[in-house]
């Protein structure tokens, strides 16, 4: 594997690219201080770049292992372990596991691979800015809006799907302003979400995960809009820990809860939210400014029941209160 130092597109941020048989990776752990690429060279190595936070976000997850298949049959490598050590690189955001099952729904050549891998990525894409229009299409007037995490170009194969709606809701005028929590420990809102929404000249403000409540009583936000790793047949919602407490807040101070997500995030095997395997990640994450001795205990991602959906807004459509016999209608 090769690591260089390289600029992103000038044509949008894409973390993800298939050049000349390469796979190359944006590394997320350098942003927004350094842009340097990963150039992985088997899915083994792709397997640990997922594990490693290298590559995040549901649907970039999954793009990445896709093309983590098509360098292994290249190689002429065994299969087998190629899905297995990918299935098992982060066990929250079903879209992993989806686009492995999509690619082994095809002949096992290095080309029919590559082909299916870059019609997921390319679908991807086009799915983001559906979901983009429909969820803009919600706001009548211009709506102020709490996101959490990162969940844009860096997180799918471009565009995003919250920050899709937000990109969409910024070019047809409908946004006033844009809140970005932080999002502790991993700072994906501080790091990886203002850097996007400052290249794309989106005005926009960080805030403490903490602020979130304030905010909302003193008038400033009209939508919580999140994304989702994984969404059961009833609605439940599991994305990035803190996304829970934000509907619960969105809630109680009679504000919007939108999640954006793409079909592939919805997992019609788990009847509940409740049955979601939740990733753990180390104390170390945590325990940064702790002191010697400290413990910590970092889940990093939550499940938001249903009941506290608004909106869910997928590229087959929007669902008003999602409930499983809704949930079912969509993905009939
Ligand atoms: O741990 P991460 O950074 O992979 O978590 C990402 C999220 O929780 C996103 O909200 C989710 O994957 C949707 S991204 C379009």
């Amino acid at each position: 594997m090769t690591q260089q130092q390289s600029l992103t597109s000038q044509n949008g941020i894409s973390a993800i690219e298939w050049r000349d048989g390469q796979l190359r990776l944006l590394d997320q752990r350098h942003l927004p201080a350094r842009e340097l690429w990963q150039e992985p060279d088997s899915a083994e190595e792709v397997s640990r770049a997922i594990r490693d936070m290298v590559v995040r976000g549901a649907p970039a997850i999954g793009i990445a292992a896709a093309y983590g298949l098509v360098l292994d049959a290249q190689a002429g490598r065994d299969l087998d372990g190629a899905y297995t050590s990918l299935a098992s690189s982060r066990p929250t955001a079903v879209n992993l596991h989806w686009a492995l099952a999509r690619m082994q729904g095809v002949e096992q050549s290095p080309a029919a691979l590559l082909v299916e891998a870059e019609a997921i990525h390319a679908e991807d894409l086009r799915q983001n800015r559906r979901m983009g229009d429909l969820g803009a299409a919600l706001f009548d007037t211009p709506v102020g809006v709490l996101t959490h995490c990162n969940t844009g170009a860096l997180a799918t194969g471009g565009y995003g799907t919250a920050l899709g709606v937000i990109r969409s809701a910024n070019r047809d005028g409908r946004l006033r302003e844009v809140y970005a929590g932080e999002t502790r420990p991993w700072m994906q809102g501080a790091r990886l979400t203002a850097w996007e929404l400052i290249k794309e000249g989106i005005a926009a403000r960080l805030i403490a995960d903490s602020a979130a409540a304030s905010l909302m009583r003193t008038g400033h936000i009209d939508w919580v809009i999140v994304g989702a790793d994984r969404i059961a047949s009833n609605g439940d919602v599991a994305n990035k820990i803190g996304t829970y407490a934000l509907a619960v807040l969105a809630r109680h101070h009679r504000l919007r809860f939108m999640v954006v997500a793409p079909s592939g995030t919805i997992d019609m095997q788990m009847p509940s939210g409740d049955v979601i395997p939740i990733e753990q990640r180390s104390e170390e994450e945590l325990l940064i400014g702790a002191p010697e001795g400290a413990r910590a205990y970092n889940p990093v991602f939550d499940v938001t029941p249903a009941e506290l959906v608004d909106v869910l807004v997928t590229e087959r459509g929007v669902v008003m209160q999602p409930n499983t016999e809704k949930m079912t209608a969509l993905m009939a």
